[in-house]
C-alpha cells in the first residue's frame, strides 16, 4: 500500500520504517528532506521516501498524520485535497505537562481533524500506546492491542490490516466519536508510563472469554 507518513519522529519514523520493511510504499512527509536526521531514518527504513508533507500525500492511500496536535490543524490544511483519501489520526491533544488533554468530552482531536480534512476517511488509530510498542508491539503476555475507530468500516478494516502487519492485535472501538474515549486512554498510558513512572515498556492489551 502507498503510505504517506506526515511526520518523522517518536511515532511516524517507527511506524514508516516498519511499513517499509513489511513491504508498503512509503513516503515521509517532512519540512526539510535533507535534513540529516531523515537522511539516517531513510538509512533504516529500506525503499523509503521523504518529500515536503503536500508533495508526499501525493497519490498516496493512506495518509498518517503522526504531528505535535499544536501543528496539526496547519499540517492538515497545507496538505490539500483529502478527499476520499483514509487520513489516519495517531495525534494526542495533550497538554504541554502532559498532565491532561486540551480537549475532550464534547468533541475528540479526531474529530476536529475530520472537520479539517473535508471527505477524508478519518480513522484514529496509533494514539493508545507508547512508540517504542510500535517499534516493538510483542510482550510474554501477548501483542498489544491496538484500538481504532472511524467511521467508515472498509477505512477501519485497511487501517486494522495496517496495524496487524506491525504485529498488533486490533479492537475497532466503533465510529469516530470514540475518539473521545481513545484519547483519555492515551493519557493513561502517560500518566502510568511517566507521572506514576512505570516506564514506557507497558502496554494495554484487552482479554476476552
Ligand atoms: N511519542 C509517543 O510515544 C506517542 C504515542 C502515541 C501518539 N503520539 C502522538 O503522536 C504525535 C507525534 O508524536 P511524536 O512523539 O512522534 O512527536 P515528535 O517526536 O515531536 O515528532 C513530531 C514530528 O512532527 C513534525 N512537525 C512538527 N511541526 C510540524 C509542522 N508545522 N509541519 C510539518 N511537520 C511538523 C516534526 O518535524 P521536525 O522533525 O522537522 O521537527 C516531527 O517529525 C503527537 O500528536 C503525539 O501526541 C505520541
Amino acid at each position: 500500500m502507498r503510505i504517506a507518513v506526515i511526520g518523522s519522529g517518536n511515532v511516524g519514523a517507527a511506524l514508516g520504517r516498519r511499513w517499509s520493511e513489511a513491504g508498503h510504499d512509503v513516503v515521509f512527509g517532512v519540512r526539510d528532506p535533507s535534513a540529516a536526521k531523515v537522511t539516517k531514518l531513510l538509512e533504516r527504513a529500506p525503499g523509503a521516501l521523504a518529500a515536503a508533507p503536500a508533495t508526499a500525500t501525493g497519490d498516496a492511500e493512506v495518509v498518517v498524520l503522526a504531528t505535535p496536535w499544536a501543528v496539526s490543524e496547519d499540517v492538515v490544511l497545507g496538505l490539500g485535497d483529502l478527499d476520499g483519501r483514509i487520513l489516519v489520526d495517531c495525534t494526542n491533544p495533550v497538554q504541554p505537562d502532559l498532565k491532561g488533554l486540551t480537549v475532550g468530552h464534547t468533541v475528540s482531536a479526531g474529530e476536529m481533524i475530520a472537520g479539517w480534512a473535508a471527505g477524508a476517511k478519518v480513522v484514529k488509530a496509533f494514539n493508545t500506546t507508547g512508540s517504542g510498542n510500535m517499534e516493538e508491539p510483542a510482550y510474554a503476555e501477548g501483542a498489544t492491542t491496538m484500538f481504532l475507530c472511524g467511521d467508515d468500516p472498509q477505512a477501519n478494516r485497511k487501517v486494522a490490516g495496517l496495524a496487524k502487519d506491525l504485529g498488533f492485535e486490533v479492537v475497532d472501538a466503533g465510529g469516530l466519536h470514540v475518539a473521545r474515549l481513545l484519547e483519555p486512554l492515551a493519557m493513561l498510558w502517560i500518566n502510568l508510563a511517566y507521572a506514576q513512572g512505570m516506564g514506557p515498556d507497558i502496554a494495554f492489551r484487552l482479554m476476552t472469554r
